[in-house]
């Protein structure tokens, strides 16, 4: 099929080259020059396992290509995504300009039937939107159909999410606009669920808020196990070995960040405002959260008998492993907080550095993962990646002034930390 993707982020060029590898003819829109050029050269502008390959080989193939042009991607195409940004805005109600401005292009330059498909996070009714919008541009009704199809990948394994989703959300008006978007996901062979597009758009919403009162959910759990002396690891283990819970997104740590829940759970409590309804439940996750890491650099500074002077070992800054996004990290939030309190801050990261850097110039941060504990007070452990698991933390340690280890993640057992010398901190025992 011929399609095309407007938006080369996260969800936009991993579905693009996924797309393309499966066969089909893709037309990737971006409007920011320096990503394109990227692109163009078979070169991934974002960090995600797998991308480059795609890349090159729908390339070569003549299966990929990128314009500026979202004229040029609408004639070319049957259906056409938009996959832009939808950040929150001041008050968190997420913020769909990028998603109109979009639209009025494509509805300026729709000349055959076209599917139109948001796969953006986007409040519920904006498929009305889009749909008053193209019709706005002169595009006559008949030319168009506008689904919702919300996207539900993770960063770090987006290309792999992408090809098994464990659904595919079709919510349209129209049986032929549904039947062509099943027609492209059908060589995947998941379920797919055909719903009407208010309810697809609140799927999405109602998905990542779920998500994130769980693990809001188990790091209250973690505040009385503290308080307590018993081991929410543990405990997480024996509720999440129920099968009416699941252990996913049941593990205790810093609280949730990223580019998604943040901004959806705020959305979702703005939607719920706009339909007068006050989700009490989703506002005390959000609390939850948002004290999480404050808790846990209240217990730091109480060991460290205050910040200021001290140095302070960040291990990890992309707000998860896998990925280069920072976006609502809640190393962010740490580094904030620690250079307010006169913290001295060195930091180290696989792939995550550049992007704190440019927020950030006044933290140290270091090539080699060895390096980031010289002379410092605590060693923070921030983002769960892999390659930290196998750490020599004895050789971490010996270069620090105070063997104190802060591990924001439940990484390292507190036997190990020990063996290496170092006094134990972590979240929820
Ligand atoms: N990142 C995720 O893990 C994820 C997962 C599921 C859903 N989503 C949702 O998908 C949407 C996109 O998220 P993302 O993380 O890919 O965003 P992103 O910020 O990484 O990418 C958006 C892209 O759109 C481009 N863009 C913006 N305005 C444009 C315009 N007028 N014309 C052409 N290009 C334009 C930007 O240059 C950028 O490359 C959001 O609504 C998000 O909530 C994201």
């Amino acid at each position: 099929m011929k399609v095309t993707v407007v938006g080369t982020g996260y969800v936009g060029l991993v579905t693009g080259v996924v797309l393309a590898d499966m066969g089909n003819d893709v037309v990737c829109v971006d409007n920011d020059q320096e990503k394109l050029e990227k692109l163009r050269n078979g070169v991934s502008p974002i960090f995600e396992l797998g991308v480059d390959e795609l890349l090159r080989s729908t390339i070569a193939d003549g299966f990929f290509r990128v314009t500026d042009s979202i004229a040029e991607g609408t004639k070319h195409a049957d259906i056409v995504f938009i996959a832009v940004g939808t950040p929150p805005g001041p008050d968190g109600t997420p913020d769909v300009t990028a998603v109109k401005a979009v639209a009025k292009e494509i509805g300026r330059n729709i000349q055959h039937y076209t599917v139109v498909v948001n796969k953006s996070t986007v409040p519920v009714g904006t498929v009305d939107m889009v749909e008053e919008i193209l019709i706005g541009q002169g595009c006559p009704r008949e030319m168009f159909d506008v689904v919702s199809n919300p996207e539900f990948l993770r960063e770090g394994t987006a290309v792999w999410d992408t090809k098994n989703p464990d659904r595919v959300v079709i919510g349209s008006r129209s049986e032929q606009a549904a039947a062509k978007l099943a027609e492209l996901y059908a060589p995947l062979e998941k379920p797919t669920i055909f719903t009407d597009p208010y309810s697809a758009e609140l799927i999405k919403y109602a998905s990542n808020s779920f998500l994130a009162i769980k693990i809001s959910f188990i790091n209250a759990i973690s505040r009385i196990c503290e308080a307590r002396g018993a081991n929410v690891q543990d405990v997480a283990k024996g509720v999440g070995m129920d099968s009416r819970i699941g252990p996913k997104f049941l593990q205790a740590g810093l609280g949730w960040g990223g580019s998604c829940l943040p901004k959806d759970v705020a959305g979702l409590i703005k939607i719920a405002e706009g339909s007068d309804y006050d989700f009490a439940l989703l506002k005390a996750a959000d609390d939850i959260n948002q004290d999480q890491t404050q808790h846990f650099l209240r217990r730091m500074e109480k060991r460290l008998g205050g910040f200021t002077g001290k140095t302070v070992a960040l291990l990890g800054l992309a707000f998860k492993p896998n990925t280069d996004d920072i976006r609502d990290a809640k190393s962010l939030e740490m580094i904030e907080t620690l250079l307010s309190k006169g913290a001295k801050i060195r930091a180290y990261d696989p792939v995550a550095t550049e992007n704190v850097r440019e927020l950030w110039p006044q933290v140290d941060y270091v090539e080699h993962v060895y390096d980031v504990s010289d002379g410092a007070d605590a060693l923070v452990l921030v983002t769960e990646w892999n390659e930290f698991k196998s750490l020599d933390l004895s050789r971490l340690g010996a270069c620090m002034k105070q063997k104190v280890l802060f591990d924001g993640r439940r990484l390292y057992s507190k036997a190990n930390a020990e063996r290496a010398g170092f006094e134990h901190f972590t979240i929820g025992s």
